[in-house]
């Protein structure tokens, strides 16, 4: 990527799975102002941290998000050993090309490690999704989001409890910019091209007739005995159904010493974003201890647990389809029976989740960046 004179150049930062959603529709309306002649022009870098085809390969392909720039292939290693190498890569790459703005998005080790290398270098941080919290600081989640926020220019917001979280801590209204959410501009211009699941038939899967899991908090997966508790509560709570359950690398390092499994569980590789999405649309509910998943349930309507005692997404409580049931087991049967009685609430959706997040965010950086 090269200045042409009279452009400026942001880079965009993407580098574990639930950024990807997140960055395609920023690209998009990059890329349809650009043909319009506007003056900005993005850079992708990819900092590797997820690396494998399901992880990272299949949703540039399905979400039509062009190869990266570059790509600072850090690879998998602790949080520390991670965040050092992607900013090595990222200051690198700064040097020799400084552009007007980072964007960073959502709340993974990617986004705090190159929050920190552009502001430490003068380049303005914008923040996609800034200003959720969960409070809960055993997740390191949270941490990325304290760091990132703390040190960021310009909050692209999904909601007025992010933007009143943000007031809070001393920022501006003139750097607070509510957007809406790319996440589900993403979903929304997906869900007439949602692909059913090549197991779908073997599986003998109908829509409104299964149950979808998805663990991953190293709270919730780590621990063998906390994740064979976890899911025999889940295995019990389906009332006969099938439970589709996509293992995350992560979960299937512990899954492998559990020698007792509910038999209705059924374990299938980390799903692409069309096949995925197909099936929680169809689902009769989702148990998850996803935080972006819980937005996308909300805008499906679709009956959403949460294994966790916190969210940084409350308006998916409040408004939406979810609830929070904390991590204990017995948690599960009462929130279960509930569902099957067809006593689960019917949700909202909330403002500006509405598909057009992206063309906002562009707006919002040609006034800041090119007026
Ligand atoms: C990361 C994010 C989390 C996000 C999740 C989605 C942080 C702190 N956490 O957690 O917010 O919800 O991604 O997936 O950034 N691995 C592979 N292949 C890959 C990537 C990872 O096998 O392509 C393995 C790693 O070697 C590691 C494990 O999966 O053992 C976990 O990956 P890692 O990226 O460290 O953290 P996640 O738990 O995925």
């Amino acid at each position: 990527m090269r200045a042409t004179p009279g452009s400026v150049i942001v880079d965009i930062i993407a580098g574990a799975r639930p950024n990807f959603m997140k960055i395609a529709p920023i690209i998009r309306a990059f890329e349809a102002r650009s043909a319009q002649g506007g003056p900005l022009r993005y850079r992708l870098i990819h900092t590797g941290q997820h690396y494998d085809a399901k992880m990272s390969g299949d949703f540039f392909e399905q979400l039509g998000i062009p190869a990266p720039h570059l790509n600072l292939e850090v690879g998998s290693g602790s949080h520390a050993e991670q965040t050092a190498g992607i900013m090595v890569g990222y200051e690198k790459a700064l040097m020799e090309q400084r552009s007007a703005m980072c964007i960073v998005v959502g709340d993974v080790t990617s986004t705090m490690a190159c929050a920190i290398t552009a502001q430490k270098l003068w380049v303005r941080v914008g923040h996609v999704e800034g200003g959720i919290r969960s409070g809960d600081w055993t997740m390191p989640e949270e941490i990325n989001r304290m760091v990132t926020d703390a040190i960021t220019n310009d909050f692209f917001t999904t909601s007025e409890v992010a933007n009143a979280n943000l007031r809070r801590t001393g920022i501006s209204d003139d750097q607070i910019h509510f957007v809406g959410n790319t996440m589900i501009d993403t979903l929304l211009a997906n869900l007439d091209r949602l692909q059913k699941p090549p197991f779908w038939d073997e599986l003998r899967l109908e829509p409104q007739r299964f149950i979808v899991l998805t663990l991953h908090r190293p709270n919730n997966v780590d621990g063998q005995g906390t994740l064979a508790a976890l899911l025999m509560a889940v295995g019990a709570g389906a009332h006969g159904l099938p439970v589709v359950f996509p293992v995350h690398p992560r979960t299937a390092k512990t899954l492998k010493e559990i020698a007792e499994l509910p038999v209705n569980l059924h374990f299938v590789d980390p799903q692409p974003y069309l096949e995925f999405n197909y099936l929680v649309k169809h689902a009769k509910a989702v148990i998850t201890d996803s935080g972006g998943i819980t937005e996308e349930t909300t805008v499906m309507g679709v009956p959403c647990m949460t294994l966790r005692n916190s969210t940084e997404r409350p308006e998916t409580v409040t408004m939406g389809t979810n609830e929070l049931l904390g991590t204990d087991p017995a948690a599960l049967k009462p929130a279960c029976d509930r569902l099957f009685a067809g006593g689960w609430k019917q949700g909202a959706i909330p403002p500006l989740w509405d598909g057009k997040t992206g063309p906002r965010i562009v707006t919002v950086l040609e006034r800041l960046l090119a007026a």
